[in-house]
Order: structure tokens, then sequence, then C-alpha cells
């Protein structure tokens, strides 16, 4: 430690790095971590889950008061957007967790050093500050949580005012009158869910012949799209573009669906066709660090790259690009490098998307049982036959799991419903576990709630529900 001025310096403050700072702290590694950007929290507080989170929030509210309230016998007076207002909730709503992130650093003695940090060689990181200004730290180990930036289209280039990516599309200081989305993925489906609830006309291009592909079952997409295009999004499937014309006035893009040549016109288009590693200016060359095929960096079952003492997490090595993902390979790395076992298990990680219904998946779908020719058991259950779920006008959705045939086992969950991504939960748990669909029906669920109809599918694998 001598030569060192720090056990382990993190680069990137995003839900990976912050992290894998505390937990290290907390195992008693001299800790410091850099970050870039004015605020701590990377991508997923500053401009990623959390500020959609709260746009998602406040316009479902604006939606649910214009086409709802009468149901519900609430009579009001002109129900009116006031975009100003509800950026300024979602940018306190971001204020309140970086600064929350800032405290749990200092709380936990970790110093926090503002700049860009560059790998020199194994041990030393050289950042540039803010000013221009150089600043040399020597660390036992360094950790890279680097993160990832949105994939620009080649025909396509963002300018942040008709081609914009996520980071623009939660911060638009009007609502345009129509949106062209490219990608039905998560960010397109949830950030067209906003812009759509706020009044724009938005279409969805996706190349795939179904939304929500990656990841989620093909019902999911079903019920998805069914449910915002009730909202009034258009879909364009099976459709790919190739090329684009960008004018002060919006954008025209050009491209085939099923042989045949298309063109869509909108105010500006959203890009969101994944995102890439975020490895640009980082020294990797000069340190030794090698990529993946992919350009993610590689790392070994311990998160250590090809430089001994430097390990990657989240999404600049290989995996799903989620902020819960990074979370739980922090927590595992700093345990690792402080001499204990840290684990991740890969297998189970949920995937949610955040439209209404919201979309939640784990485990395999019942498309890839079948791909794999395993030999299972399914069990469904519709939220229309939910007291609950009736009761709060949620009705839109069902609940699936996916067991072993012989041992019951539950491979897989896959949730439509208003809250999907909290309902999920006791499905990961009981993976976790090594839980069967009989342990998950034999368990007392409290009534009425949504969480029943996730009860009622455990019963349904072996052909029991009661309430249908
Ligand atoms: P994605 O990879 O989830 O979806 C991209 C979609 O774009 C795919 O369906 C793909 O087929 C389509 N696509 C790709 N190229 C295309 C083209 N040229 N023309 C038409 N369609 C095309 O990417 P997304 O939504 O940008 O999200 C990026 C990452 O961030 C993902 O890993 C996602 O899981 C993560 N994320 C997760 C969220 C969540 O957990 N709720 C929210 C936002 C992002």
């Amino acid at each position: 430690m001598s030569d060192f001025d720090y056990q382990l310096v993190v680069i990137g403050s995003g839900p990976g790095g912050y992290v894998a700072a505390i937990r290290a702290a907390q195992l008693g590694l001299k800790t410091a971590i850099i970050e870039k950007d004015k605020t701590l929290g990377g991508t997923c507080l500053n401009v990623g889950c959390i500020p959609s989170k709260a746009l998602l929030a406040s316009s479902e509210h604006l939606h649910f008061a214009k086409e709802r309230f009468g149901a519900h016998g609430i009579i009001t007076g002109e129900i009116k957007l006031d975009l100003a207002a509800m950026m300024k909730r979602k940018l306190d709503t971001v204020g309140k967790l970086t600064s929350g992130v800032a405290y749990l650093m200092k709380k936990n003695k970790i110093e926090v050093v503002k700049g860009f940090g560059k790998l020199v060689d194994g041990h030393t990181i050289e950042v540039t500050e803010e000013n221009g200004g150089k600043k040399t730290l020597k660390a036992e180990k360094i950790l890279l949580a680097t993160g990832s930036v949105p994939i620009e289209l080649p025909f396509l280039k963002f300018d942040g005012q008709r081609v914009i990516s996520s980071d623009q599309g939660i911060a638009l200081a009007s609502v345009p009158k129509s949106m062209l989305i490219i990608g039905a993925g998560a960010i397109g489906l949830e950030l067209g869910s906003v812009w759509r609830r706020l009044g724009a006309e938005v279409t969805v291009i996706e190349f795939l012949p179904r939304i929500a592909a990656i990841g989620f079952d093909p019902e999911t997409s079903k019920v998805l799209q069914r449910n915002l295009e009730k909202l009034g999004i258009k879909f364009e499937l099976s459709t790919k573009i190739e090329s684009a014309k960008v004018t002060g006035q919006g954008v025209e893009l050009q491209g085939v669906k099923e042989g045949k040549p298309v063109a869509y016109q909108g105010d500006l288009v959203l890009v969101s066709v994944g995102r890439k590693p975020f490895t640009t200016g980082l020294g990797l060359d000069q340190a030794g660090v090698k990529l993946t095929d992919r350009g993610r960096i590689a790392v070994n079952e311990h998160w250590q790259t090809s430089v001994p003492s430097v390990y990657s997490i989240g999404d600049v090595i290989d995996g799903p690009m989620l902020a819960h993902k990074a979370h739980e390979e922090g927590v595992a790395v700093a345990e690792h490098l402080a001499g204990k076992p840290g684990h991740v298990n890969y297998k189970i990680i949920p995937g949610v998307i955040y439209t209404a219904p919201e979309a939640a998946s784990v485990g395999i779908t019942e498309e890839e049982a079948r791909e794999q020719k395993l030999d299972v058991r399914v069990g469904k259950f519709s939220f229309t036959a939910n007291g609950r779920a009736i009761a709060a006008d949620t009705t839109e959705g069902f609940a699936k799991l996916i067991a072993d045939a012989k041992t019951d086992r539950v491979l897989g969950a896959h949730i439509v419903a208003s809250n999907a991504s909290e309902l999920i939960a006791e499905t990961v748990l009981l993976m976790e576990f090594g839980g069967s669909s009989e342990d998950l029906a034999r368990t007392i669920h409290a009534h009425p709630t949504m969480s029943e109809a996730v009860k009622e599918a455990a019963l349904a694998v072996d052909g029991r529900m009661l309430s249908a």
C-alpha cells in the first residue's frame, strides 16, 4: 500500500461504480472515485432510469386525469400540461438522488475526484480536471465502470435538435407535433409513451417483427403493442431505415418494409437502437487492457481484465446493460477485492420496460424453452380476473410462470401489469432459492392484491386456478 495513494480507485460513478466504492469502503479499503460529469450517479441517475421514470409517472398522471377521472367520479376543470413544471420536478428528483450519492461518498469516507480519468498503466491514472489541470493517482487496484453511450446510426448523426438520443429525449423544451422513434426496445417504448401522453404523434419504427423483442416473451410484446396502440402510438415493424434527410423543419426517414420502399416524416427522430460501451480516451491500449470482439472490456470470472490490477464491471463489460446488473457486480467485485467470495447470478437478472402496463421478465421464455427442447409446464393468469386489478382499474396484462415439468422448479416468469416491475421480485427471489411453482402456489398472498395473480399463475402450472 505504501507506494499507492489508494487501495482502490473507481473510474465512473454510475450504479456500478458508486456501489463498488461504498462496498469497498465498508470492507476497509481506502477508496477514491473519479467522475467526469458535474454530478455523481452516471447515466442512470442523471439522464437514464431516474429522469425517465419521473417523466413516465408525471405523464401517466396527466393521461389518467384526462382519460379516466370521469369513470372514477372525479370532476375537474380543463386539464392542461405545464411542461416546464414537469421538467423541473424531474430535475428536482434527479438532484435529490445525485446529492444522495455525494452524501454516501462522504459518509463512507470515499474521496471524490472530479475530472476525466485515463489509465497510464495498471496502477496509475491521470485525471484531467474541468479547468485543464492534471492530477495523478496511484492505485493498488483500479476498477473501470465507465458505462455506455447511445449508438448512432451512420446516416443519422445526433445533432441534439432534430436527431436526438435518450439524453435529449428526457429534456425537450416543448412537445413536438410529431416524433419518429427508431427502435422498439425499452428506451423507444418508454420515451414514446411519455411524449405520446404529452400530445405528440409518435411512430415507432422497428427492424424486428415485434416490439420488446430482446429478452421478452412474444405474448408480452403482443399485449404491450395492443396497449401502446390504444394510447395512439403507431408501429412500423419489420422495417429497416436506410437513409435520412434532415432539414431545419424536420426529418424524413427512408427505408424498406417487406420489400417495399417506405418513408416517414416527423419534427424530430429519437434514435434508440441500443447503447455501446464507453471506452473513448480511457487509455486502455496504452495500459494493455484488452477488449472483446464486440468492443466491451474483456474480464474473467472475477471481473479482472487482461491487466491483473485492473478490473471492470457494468455496461462496459459483457451482459445486459442494466443498472441492477452493474450494481450487483459492484458489490461482488468489491467483496472479491477485499478477499471475500463475491458472486453474481447472471441467470437470474430481471428486465423491465416501464410502459403502462409495465412488462417484466426473468429467466427463460416459453419460446426459449421450446428452442432448448426443455420439458416445461406453463401457468398463466389474466389480471381481468384479479379483484384488486378490477377495483384499481388496472386489469390489462397477465402473469405467466414457466416450470420444469419434472422437478417443478421455476425457470422463468413474465408479467405484464401496471406494477409488473414490483410483482416480478417475488419470482426472482423464488428462482434465487431454486423454488417450485408449488412453493409459490402455497405461499399466502395478501388479499386483495395484484400479487395474487402471480400465485394464481403458479396454481395454473398444475391446472388448479381458483379464480378463473
Ligand atoms: P435495445 O437494444 O433494448 O433495443 C433496440 C431496438 O432497436 C431493438 O429492438 C432493435 O431490433 C432495434 N433496432 C436496432 N437497429 C435498428 C434499425 N436500424 N432500425 C430499426 N430498428 C432497429 O436498445 P435501447 O432501447 O436503445 O436501450 C439501450 C440499453 O439500455 C438496453 O440494453 C436496455 O436494456 C437499456 N435500458 C433499459 C431500460 C430499462 O431497464 N427499463 C431503460 C432504458 C434502457
